[in-house]
């Protein structure tokens, strides 16, 4: 059992130990990633507290590293799948496939290939579908599994446009259509209708907790019209964020309990949820070293040898990631602009940050990139990706070794 007594809500950048991130980055070079497994049993265990009664799994699309996965099978968290290969390395690291869910969004045949082969040996495998498509096509391949629905709430929540999918008709069955395709479930189809589902976004503080709940209530009342005494659960998804922001206080997660509780309304099934960000985000940080300091007009560039192929959300979402600089905090501060080896103008991680002066050879910590951060790393520019460190009771292990350029080119023929 992880002992939260002394687990605080947030983990700031600087609560990090700074003398073992500078040797980190000594030891393995930059850049680095920097992830604490200890931090991601915790953040699991006290979310769960919060919702006792409820089923809580990880979204794995967060981060799918080996060594997250075992962290979270480890407190006795279940894991929610989007795609085949998060299926599979699910159960590299021990998950059940009986215990799996697997969302399927647009799947290629490939993914459903997959679904279908696991849950002909694995019963207690579940499957999200959010187009009728996909239930013909999982019929076709002779799955006759459990099936939850996703649906569209009309309502959609979160820290940017691109990630509020509950009202983004890509996602879910559109809200009106989900009883007809309940009953067609329940009579044409072999297997069962367990579940409701629905993602609203993600990134959720307090200040979007309101609408959020509303999608929620939308999903409640959802589920007692297609009878949700004949559901096992209802999956409210994830989404629930962490403070990007110093001064951004952490979501309340009792006060959020209540809520979701209360918008969710009296059920027979079992609430669900499958946060991703919350379980991993404040557990991993970047170490970049910086090799370049330019006076400019308007501002002090500092270049770093991270890039957006490190971290992608700062050129994807305009996302605001806690900086430090973890050699020299105190000296004097200035207002630098970030950026790494990358063409674009895209790849800065900040602009005009108040940051303790970098000289070149300092190293900075880039904070909250345990989520999203690796898993969307890419070669831009025959970068090979960077090593990742795990941190467990104490100690510190390789967890993912550096790419070489061999490693950039194995695949070319
Ligand atoms: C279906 C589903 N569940 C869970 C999540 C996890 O969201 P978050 O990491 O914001 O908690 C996502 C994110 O895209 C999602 O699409």
């Amino acid at each position: 059992m992880t002992d939260l007594a002394d687990s605080p809500a947030v983990r700031r950048l600087s609560d990090w130990n700074r003398s073992r991130l500078e040797s980190l980055a000594d030891d393995h070079e930059t850049p680095l990633y920097v992830m604490d497994l200890d931090r991601v049993k915790e953040n699991y265990a006290r979310f769960s507290a919060a919702f006792p009664d409820a089923h809580v799994m990880y979204a794995a699309k967060a981060h799918t590293g080996k060594a997250v996965l075992e962290a979270v099978l480890e407190v006795g968290g279940t894991i929610e799948c989007a795609a085949w290969g998060e299926l599979q390395r699910a159960i590299d690291a021990g998950a059940d496939p009986n215990e799996l869910q697997y969302t399927a969004v647009n799947p290629p045949d490939r993914d459903l290939d997959y679904a279908a082969e696991l849950g002909a040996d694995n019963p207690g495998l579940t499957v999200t579908i959010g187009a009728t498509d996909t239930l013909e096509r999982l019929e076709e391949r002779g799955y006759d599994g459990r099936i939850a629905i996703r649906i569209n709430p009309g309502i959609g929540t979160g820290h940017h446009e691109k990630v509020a999918t509950g009202a983004d008709a890509k996602f879910g069955i559109p809200y009106e259509r989900v009883p007809e395709v309940a009953d067609r479930v329940r009579e044409a189809f072999d297997g069962d209708l367990v579940g409701i589902h629905a993602h609203a976004g993600s990134g959720v503080l307090t200040d979007d907790l309101e609408d959020h709940c509303r999608a929620i209530e939308r999903v409640g009342e959802m589920a007692r019209r297609v009878g949700d005494e004949d559901l096992e659960f209802v999956d409210v998804g994830g989404g629930y964020g962490v403070p990007y922001r110093e001064d951004e206080e952490p979501l309340d997660l009792e006060r959020t309990a209540e809520m979701v509780r209360d918008a969710v309304g009296d059920l027979e099934a079992q609430l669900k949820l499958e946060p991703g960000r919350y379980i991993v985000a404040d557990a991993g940080l970047i170490l970049t070293e910086v090799n370049t300091i330019k006076e400019a007009p308007d501002t002090t560039v500092v270049g770093v040898d991270a890039s957006l192929s490190t971290l992608i959300r700062p050129a994807m979402f305009g996302s605001y990631h806690p900086m430090l600089n973890v050699s020299a905090p105190d000296r004097e501060t200035l207002e630098a602009t970030v950026g790494g080896p990358v063409c674009t103008s895209a790849d800065v991680f900040a602009h005009d940050r108040p940051i303790a002066r970098p000289e070149r050879g300092d190293v900075l910590a880039i904070g909250n990139a345990g989520s999203y951060g690796y898993e969307l790393a890419n070669q831009f520019h025959s970068q090979p990706r960077p090593a990742e460190i795990a941190l467990e009771d104490g100690e510190a292990r390789v967890a993912r070794r550096r790419e070489t350029l061999a490693d950039v080119t194995r695949l070319e023929q």
